[in-house]
């Protein structure tokens, strides 16, 4: 891995994962890909070390001249795909983006990978590598007594995000079968951290409650979700850039189911405890309209990656959310840029004035 294509490299995961890869390899070259949507910012990337080895490129990855142009100026050897439309609320009230970005950005980048890897054999048959970063949602949604998804699980996605990044996840497998591209794919939780977009549940939490705003809880909030600090993520695609086995999936979880509202209490908890107000900031949970199609419950089962690759993730939830929410309290400049220009309050508007909050 020398020459490193990243897309959605301003995004939430991407931005941690360019971060984390310069620091863990000086002999890596990163080109970063990335549209700009509302959700990425190169306010994402302020902190990189200006030594020249990130370039950035805005683009689309569904610009299948653009791409072929960037994998062979920068002769790139590795591609690590994670630009997508991510939150499943957008794809409820506007899926065309989703299969146009997911779908149809995917097939792009996997064909423009096949006739500059495999048919132009730009490397005369060194070892060069495509890792899809997908999502546990492709698995549906679990009951109380199911098992954990493992590797092997039916897809079974139910909103339009999940049913994208399900047909994503069959294309890069079909062009490792059919084509014998070199593929590599995780599926991973519920990621938190630094640098995601406030319009996911802990940071709207963690910003709603500064802004004695409610706290917007779907349903009877009991759902679970199994979360992961981004940068064992990080870890976790590293792993399987390294050692992973060509044409294998490997599960990412972070081992921690707790009820979204028990999770939302944890944040009301700390800032209780370092931000007092007059008031617990759990007064403004809100209970709201539930997500129509909403999974129950997600647990993933990380035996394939830390049997094969000693992956394990570092950060308990409880200290991984005091980390976050540090952050956050101490990125407000970061917070205010991104939400003017991802046009945060619009989408607030949009997606909660009909449940009945604003
Ligand atoms: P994000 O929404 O924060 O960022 C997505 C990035 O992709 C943005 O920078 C955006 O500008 C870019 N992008 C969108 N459409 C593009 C296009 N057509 N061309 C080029 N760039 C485009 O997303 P994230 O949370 O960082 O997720 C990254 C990847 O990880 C996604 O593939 C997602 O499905 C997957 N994932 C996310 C989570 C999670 O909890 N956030 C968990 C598992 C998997
Ligand atoms: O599981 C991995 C997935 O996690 C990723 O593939 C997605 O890209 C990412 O967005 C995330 O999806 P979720 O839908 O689980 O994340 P979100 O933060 O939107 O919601 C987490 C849970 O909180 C979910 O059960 C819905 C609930 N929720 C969310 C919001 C935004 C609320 O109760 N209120 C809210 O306002």
């Amino acid at each position: 891995m020398q020459n490193v294509l990243v897309t959605g490299g301003a995004g939430f995961i991407g931005s941690n994962f360019i971060r984390y890869l310069l620091n863990q390899d000086p002999d890596v070259s990163i080109v970063n890909l990335d549209a700009l949507t509302y959700a990425g910012s190169m306010e994402n990337l302020g902190d990189l070390p200006g030594d020249g080895r990130h370039t950035f490129v805005q683009g689309n990855i569904c610009n299948r001249e653009l791409v072929s142009e960037l994998l062979e100026k920068y002769q790139v050897d590795t591609i690590v795909h994670f630009a997508a439309e991510t939150h499943v609320d957008r794809s409820i009230l506007g899926p065309d983006v989703f299969v146009q970005t997911n779908v149809m950005g995917t097939f792009t980048l996997l064909d423009v990978a096949r006739q500059f890897w495999l048919e132009m054999d730009a490397f005369s048959g060194q070892r060069v590598h495509f890792h899809h970063v997908s999502t546990d949602e492709v698995y549906g949604s679990l009951s109380p007594d199911d098992d954990d998804f493992s590797e092997t699980t039916p897809y079974d996605p139910r909103s339009p995000y999940s049913a994208s990044k399900a047909a994503s996840d069959h294309f890069v497998r079909a062009y490792y079968h059919t084509y014998g591209l070199p593929v590599t794919l995780t599926n991973c939780s519920n990621n938190y951290g630094p640098y995601q977009f406030p319009e996911k549940l802990i940071p709207l939490m963690i910003l709603n409650a500064l802004n004695s705003k409610p706290l917007p809880i779907y349903g009877d909030g009991k759902q679970i979700r199994d979360w992961l600090y981004v940068i064992d993520h990080c870890e976790g695609i590293y792993r399987v850039l390294q050692n992973g086995r060509l044409g294998e999936t490997y599960n990412i979880g972070g081992e921690n189911q707790p009820f979204n509202i028990d999770l939302v209490q944890e944040i009301c908890d700390y800032l209780d405890e370092i931000r007092p107000a007059s008031d617990s900031y759990s007064s403004l949970i809100t209970h709201v309209p539930d997500r129509p199609g909403h999974d129950r419950r997600y647990a993933m089962d990380i035996s394939k990656i830390n049997t094969e690759l000693g992956w394990a993730p570092r950060y308990d939830l409880s200290a991984g959310i005091r980390k976050t929410v540090d952050w956050y309290l101490d990125n407000l400049d970061w917070v205010v840029a991104v939400m003017e220009r991802g046009g945060l309050d619009d989408w607030i508007n949009e997606n909660y004035a009909k449940r009945g909050v604003k």
